[in-house]
C-alpha cells in the first residue's frame, strides 16, 4: 500500500480533510486547556498561542469562548483555512494567524505577551533534533508571560519494548467522511536517529467519489530522561505533568501526558 516516494506532507495539504478528521475530541482538549490556564497561569494574559496550529480547530473554539488567539503553521493552506474560518465566524478581531516555523516564529509575537501556549498530540516531535527543539523552547520562552505556561502533549517511547502498531481514526462532516489508517514503526535504539516512522493512508468519501491520500513522515522519539534533559537545557522548567483530561499524573512510557512548562 505504501511506497517510499509517497509525498511526505500530503497529510497536511488539505486543511478541510485534516479538520474533519481531528474534530472529535477538540472540545474536551480545550476544556482541559482552560482548566490548566486557570490553575497554573491565572495571573497571565488571556492570550493563547498554538505553534503548528494546523487548521486552527483548537484556536477557533478558544476564540469562540472569548480568548485572544494566535496560531502559526508551516503550511500556508492550513493558515489560509484557519484565518478564513475565523473571519466567517466573526472572530477575526481576536484571532491572528500567520505562516512560520516553530524554530523562528518569535519575532511575529509580542515579547512576554502569551498566557497559555500549547502544542498537543505529539506535534512538537516534528522537530527532528535537540538543536531544533531548543531553538523552539527559546522562542517560546521569549513570548511567554513570566506567569504563563506552555502545555506540551507528548507520548514517551520505551526503546526496544514497543512493537509496530496500527490505528484507525474517523471523522465526518455533512456528506464527507474521512478515515485514516496509521502504521507506526517505533525506533528501537535510544542512541540512533530516534525517528519513529509513520505511514498514513487517508480515504476521503464524498458524494462525488473517493480519494485516497497516502503519506509518510517521521516523529522524533523521547524517553523520559531524554525529554527532561532537553527541558533542563532550555529556559523552561517542568511545573506539573497531567493526563489528557488535566488531572495530575506520573508520565509513563509508552504513554501520552501533558507537560506543563513554565519559565525557569
Ligand atoms: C499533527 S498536525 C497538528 C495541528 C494542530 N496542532 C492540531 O492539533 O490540530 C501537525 C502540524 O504541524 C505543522 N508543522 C510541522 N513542522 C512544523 C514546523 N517546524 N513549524 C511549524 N509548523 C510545523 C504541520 O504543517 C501540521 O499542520
Amino acid at each position: 500500500m505504501f511506497e517510499p516516494n509517497d509525498q511526505a506532507n500530503a497529510l497536511y495539504e488539505d486543511p478541510v480533510v485534516y479538520d474533519i478528521l481531528h474534530a472529535p475530541g477538540t472540545a474536551e482538549d480545550v476544556d482541559a486547556l482552560e482548566s490548566i490556564h486557570t490553575r497554573f497561569a491565572s495571573g497571565a494574559p488571556d492570550t493563547w498561542l498554538e505553534p503548528a496550529c494546523g487548521s486552527g480547530r483548537y484556536l477557533r473554539l478558544a476564540a469562540k469562548r472569548g480568548h485572544r488567539v494566535i496560531g502559526f503553521d508551516l503550511e500556508s493552506s492550513m493558515i489560509e483555512y484557519a484565518a478564513q474560518r475565523a473571519d466567517r465566524l466573526g472572530l477575526a478581531d481576536r484571532s491572528t494567524f500567520f505562516v512560520a516555523d516553530m524554530r523562528t516564529f518569535a519575532p511575529y509575537v509580542k515579547a512576554r505577551s502569551v498566557g497559555l501556549a500549547f502544542n498537543l498530540i505529539n506535534t512538537i516531535r516534528h522537530l527532528e533534533s535537540d538543536d531544533d527543539l531548543l531553538r523552539h523552547f527559546d522562542q517560546i520562552a521569549s513570548v511567554l508571560h513570566p506567569g504563563g505556561v506552555y502545555v506540551v502533549g507528548l507520548s514517551l517511547t520505551l526503546y526496544g519494548h514497543e512493537m509496530p502498531s496500527e490505528d484507525v481514526w474517523e471523522g465526518a462532516r455533512g456528506r464527507c467522511k474521512v478515515s485514516q489508517f496509521i502504521h507506526y514503526t517505533p525506533p528501537t535504539d535510544r542512541d540512533g536517529d530516534r525517528l519513529e516512522q509513520i505511514y498514513s493512508h487517508l480515504t476521503v468519501s464524498r458524494p462525488s467519489g473517493k480519494t485516497e491520500i497516502p503519506s509518510c513522515y517521521a516523529l522524533r522519539a523521547y524517553d523520559e530522561a531524554q525529554w527532561r534533559r532537553a527541558i533542563d537545557r532550555s529556559p523552561l522548567r517542568v511545573i506539573e505533568t497531567l493526563d489528557q483530561s488535566g488531572h495530575a499524573c506520573r508520565p509513563e512510557a509508552p504513554g501520552y501526558a501533558l507537560w506543563v512548562l513554565g519559565r525557569g
